[in-house]
């Protein structure tokens, strides 16, 4: 009798793209459990790091309430380590890459683990959607980088660094892009309607 083929450790690796307010978080972790995998955000490690205050998160901390990006070196080493140390390449990343040499690197890592992007999910919102968001979500929450200021150069810093990675995965044939507004049910269909 042929063996059951095991789903559980078949490689997999969604990325969730997005401005901020978009919603990957939110997706990221309906669509992990779902799916039996493992959610992995960049935005969130970091702000364990603060919260931690370990010397890395020290060092990101100024950065993330500029809205800025943390530099590549540290991002990089941070996922190659979860990465490395999984017991199955099976990952949603939330966040991550948001920059070419980010994306370049975690095609090297796959390469290295035997393993590929299954898919590029963009999930999109118009500008005024993601303020009235992220607006919210500072009066609910009062997260540290969601005041008017910092939201303004995250938009900008999505354009300018991450938004060209959208023509790189669409190159590679990878990119699904899906509209983000709508409620969080709604949305979470879209995506699974694109992923293989
Ligand atoms: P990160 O934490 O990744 O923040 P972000 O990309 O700005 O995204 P957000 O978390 O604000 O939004 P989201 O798209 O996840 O939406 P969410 O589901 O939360 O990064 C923070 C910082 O860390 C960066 O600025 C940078 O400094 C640093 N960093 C992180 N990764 C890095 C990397 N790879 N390289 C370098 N630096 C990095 O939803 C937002 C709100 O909307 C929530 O309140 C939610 O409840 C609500 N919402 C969600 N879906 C819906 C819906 N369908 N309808 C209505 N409301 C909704």
């Amino acid at each position: 009798m042929a063996a059951a083929h095991d789903t559980t450790t078949a490689p997999e690796v969604v990325l969730l793209m997005g401005p901020p307010g978009a919603g990957k978080g939110t997706q990221a972790s309906l669509l992990a459990e779902e799916r039996g995998l493992t959610k992995l955000s960049t935005g969130d490690m970091l702000r364990d790091h603060v919260r931690r205050g370990t010397p890395l998160g020290e060092r990101a901390q100024a950065i993330m309430e500029s809205g800025e990006l943390v530099p590549d070196d540290v991002i990089v080493g941070m996922v190659r380590a979860t990465m490395q140390a999984a017991p199955a390449v099976r990952f949603l990343l939330d966040g991550f890459p948001r920059t070419p040499a980010q994306a370049a690197s975690l095609d090297a890592l796959l390469d290295e683990l035997g393993a590929r992007i299954t898919a590029a999910v963009a999930l999109e919102v118009d500008d005024d959607e993601l303020v009235q968001r992220l607006v919210q979500r500072a009066h609910e929450e009062g997260r540290s980088d969601d005041n008017e200021d910092t939201v303004r150069n995250r938009m900008e810093v999505y354009r300018r660094q991450t938004q060209p990675l959208l023509d790189y995965y669409a190159g590679h044939g990878a990119l699904k892009r899906v509209d983000g507004l709508g409620d969080v049910d709604t949305v979470t269909g879209r995506i699974r309607e694109v992923l293989p």
